[in-house]
């Protein structure tokens, strides 16, 4: 091969890697991080398809508040503090308490090293219509209800991420936009007080697979019959081995 084509076969495999690229590395961490400054936020901060935030451990809240009682909050995007287009990523971001509805992926999005110090409507809701979004490190606490909120279809792939105090840590939606498949990943995750691990709804094919984790005070799965509108209804508590697998879950973190 000469020089010239050597170089386009390097360029194309480093192309390649970047489209297949794993989720970035971020290591499980039980204590939440001191923000390096504060950014507020007038509206929500769009970041746009296939681009990357490094929000450089500052704590990012909105101001005025949008956190204005649950009851309040319409779940509307202008709401969040973040709104991720198509492939966008976000990392090393502690969200404050001013944040109605914390991070919105409109696609496939990748949340790493992100932190939300208590969370209000819910931390983050994913819309994508297939494929996987990732979260990697970072942690959420004081959450009255769900922290993921997956009302789209695909999958959300969650490792080494941290919760305390929470409702849900993961809730594929019960009522809206249903009937739509929906799928959850969590390794390494450690959960201490919470509702429900994850809620799906088993009868529209979701499944959780939960491995090597700790979920201390609260239930791994909450199997639920989705519903195209009204209110869901929750059946088992328990992992079945179908829908919901739970392998090496411990009960004390
Ligand atoms: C951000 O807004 C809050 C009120 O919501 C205010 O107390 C704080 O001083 C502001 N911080 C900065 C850095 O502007």
């Amino acid at each position: 091969m000469s020089l010239a084509k050597v170089t386009l076969f390097l360029s194309f495999l480093g192309a390649a890697a970047a489209q297949s690229a794993p989720a970035p590395a971020a290591p499980l961490q039980t204590t939440f991080p001191t923000p390096k400054g504060t950014v507020n936020l007038s509206k929500v901060k769009v970041i746009a398809a296939g681009q990357s935030f490094d929000g450089g451990m500052k704590m990012y809240d909105r101001s005025p508040s949008t956190c204005v009682g649950l009851a309040a909050l319409s779940g509307g995007d202008k709401e969040a503090t973040f709104l991720l287009e198509q492939g966008a990523s976000i990392s090393n971001v502690i969200l404050g308490k001013n944040g109605g509805e914390g991070i919105h992926c409109m696609g496939n999005c990748r949340i790493t090293n992100v932190w939300w110090t208590d969370v209000c409507e819910d931390a983050a809701t994913f819309k994508q219509k297939s494929g996987t979004s990732f979260i990697r490190g970072g942690g959420a606490k004081g959450a009255a209800d769900k922290v993921f909120q997956h009302n789209g279809a695909g999958t959300i792939d969650i490792a080494n991420f941290y919760a305390e105090d929470i409702g849900k840590l993961y809730r594929g939606c019960g009522n809206c936009n249903n009937p739509n498949e929906r799928h959850v990943k969590m390794e390494n995750v450690i959960i201490k007080g919470v509702n429900v691990a994850a809620g799906i709804n088993a009868n529209y094919g979701d499944t959780a697979i939960i491995t090597n984790s700790c979920i201390q005070d609260g239930d791994i799965c909450g199997l639920f019959t989705g519903v195209t509108k009204g209110q869901p209804k929750q059946y088992s508590k328990k992992p079945d081995g179908k829908s919901c697998i739970a392998t090496n879950v411990r009960t004390t973190c």
